[in-house]
């Protein structure tokens, strides 16, 4: 019996609606869970419309054990990794999820170049050089995803452990490395050309593979500082963009426009992101802001108590805190939650929370933390909006952020040069909850800390916050 293709299109019409639809709920944290479960829905229908083509004419890409085996490997890994995964670890989680994307894409676009140079078969629909400019660009695109994001997983981790010895990842970026990245690419491009004039040489498609996973590395190794947002979200647009190309050697429509819409939505990322850094794509890929060292902080500044933080908030009508990373690291969103609730109910007061959208080391992290808390959307204000707002509060208290909040930013120098920070420094108070005065991601020394106006809680986020709120209790 064979399968009727307009029932094919239709399932896959139906999966690609449903993943329209789950992007469009994505794009507000309140609708977000159901945008998510409309995603995962679209992606089951596409896979059951593949299965049942298999169950009823038997033909494929794959068999149906591989299939389902596939599925079921697929699914206990990814179980496993998201049970054993810490929350502070999600970030580079994410990352190494992209990099699996544009790897997954780029090893089916090279079993379709194996298959198509030993059996010597041309695609339905396709002109012969179509396709193979189509099988290059998925490599080129997918093999540097997979090694630009398995770095970025380890930039954000800081480093990687080998045999116990703990090594930090280098940011490196000399002035000719640009010029490498150049060449690199118009030599994998003349590859794909080449490949496309003579099909049937796999060694350039090796070259292509070889060639394509240095250009990952050169993309991702002079970035560093507080320009990995940009890197990781454009990594993210790359891992679709690949599964778009291999949609395309496929003749697969609804892996080109899943494919399409995860890379366009990426870009639209990328571009926020480059935004919130105020930088452009072109800056941020071609002049490695992020080269600097750690600074290594000399000077000292008294902490301050949970009772004397406690004193001063004595009264205030209005508190606005800032999360940043280490509030991920201390798991406090709860105990901030309760600091907020604390003080409304002691003193009235308004406590907003502001978001910077390079905060903590994804996306959208403090939000996810803080609706974890409960805490309503509509206190969580962006920063160009609440930046108005410092200098009519009484206090306010910054948690585990640093880059930031870091006056640095506004000097044309170093790796945080020009991007736009929360203007927690315009507040008549400013408490920082920290362990150290330790420099943030980008490694520079924060002016903040020193300031008069400054009380430092040196300590855990958490359980300073938890000091806190007993603080408030008693006062
Ligand atoms: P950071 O600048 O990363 O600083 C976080 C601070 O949290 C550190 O200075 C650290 O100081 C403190 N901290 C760590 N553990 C803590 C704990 N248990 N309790 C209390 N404090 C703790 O934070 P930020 O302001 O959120 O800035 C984010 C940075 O990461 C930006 O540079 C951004 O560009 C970069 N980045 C962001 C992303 C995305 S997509 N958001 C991705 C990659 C990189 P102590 O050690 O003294 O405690």
């Amino acid at each position: 019996m064979a399968f009727d293709p307009a029932l094919l299109d239709l399932g896959y019409l139906l999966a690609a609606c449903l993943f329209v639809f789950g992007l469009k709920g994505l794009g507000h944290p309140r609708t977000a869970p159901r945008g998510n479960a409309l995603g995962a829905l679209g992606m089951g229908v596409a896979v059951l419309t593949t299965l049942a083509v298999l169950a009823v004419d038997g033909t494929g890409v794959i068999g149906p054990e591989l299939l389902v085996g596939g599925i079921a490997l697929g699914s206990l890994i990814g179980w496993i990794m998201a049970v054993r995964v810490e929350m502070t670890q999600m970030p580079e989680m994410v990352a190494l999820f992209n990099g699996f994307g544009g790897a997954a894409s780029a090893l089916v676009a090279l079993s379709e170049v194996v298959g198509r140079v030993t059996t010597n078969t041309i695609p339905d629909g396709f002109e012969l050089w179509v396709a193979w400019i189509a099988i290059g660009a998925s490599a080129l695109v997918g093999w540097s995803t997979l090694t630009g994001s398995v770095l970025a997983m380890f930039k954000l981790a800081g480093g990687v452990s080998i045999f116990g010895r703990w090594i930090s990842t280098p940011t490196w970026g000399p002035p000719w490395l640009n010029a490498v990245k150049a060449l690199l690419t118009v030599a994998v491009v003349g590859l794909i050309g080449m490949s496309a004039t003579s099909p049937g040489d796999l060694s350039l498609v090796w070259w292509i593979v070889g060639l394509s996973c240095v250009l990952g590395v050169l993309l991702v190794i002079p970035i560093g500082g507080a320009d990995m947002p940009v890197v990781v979200s454009l990594l993210n647009s790359m891992s679709g963009l690949a599964a778009a190309f291999t949609g395309f050697i496929l003749n697969n429509s609804v892996l080109i426009v899943a494919g399409s819409l995860v890379g366009a939505s990426g870009l639209i990322l990328t571009f926020i992101m480059c935004k919130a850094m105020n930088r452009t794509l072109f800056d941020v890929i071609f002049k490695s802001f992020g080269g600097g060292g750690k600074e290594r902080v000399t000077r000292t500044k008294v902490g301050s108590d949970p009772d004397e933080v406690a004193m001063i908030l004595d009264g205030a009508q209005k508190v606005i805190v800032v999360p940043g990373y280490g509030m991920a690291v201390s798991q406090s969103q709860h105990a901030v939650r309760e600091f907020a609730d604390i003080l409304a109910e002691k003193y009235g007061t308004e406590v907003l929370y502001a978001i910077h959208p390079v905060a903590g080391r994804m996306p959208g992290h403090m939000n996810v933390l803080l609706a974890e808390a409960s805490v309503p959307y509509e206190k969580q204000i962006e920063m160009d909006e609440i930046n108005a707002e410092f200098a009519d509060c009484d206090v306010a208290l910054i948690i585990g952020a640093n880059d930031t909040v870091n006056p640095a930013a506004r000097t044309g120098e170093g790796p945080l040069a020009g991007m736009p920070i929360i203007d927690a420094d315009q507040a008549p108070t400013v408490v920082i909850v920290k362990r150290s005065l330790s420099v943030g991601y980008a490694g520079v020394d924060n002016d903040l800390f020193f300031m008069d106006k400054t009380m430092m809680l040196f300590g855990d986020g958490k359980a300073m916050m938890t000091g806190l709120n007993a603080a408030l209790k008693e006062s």
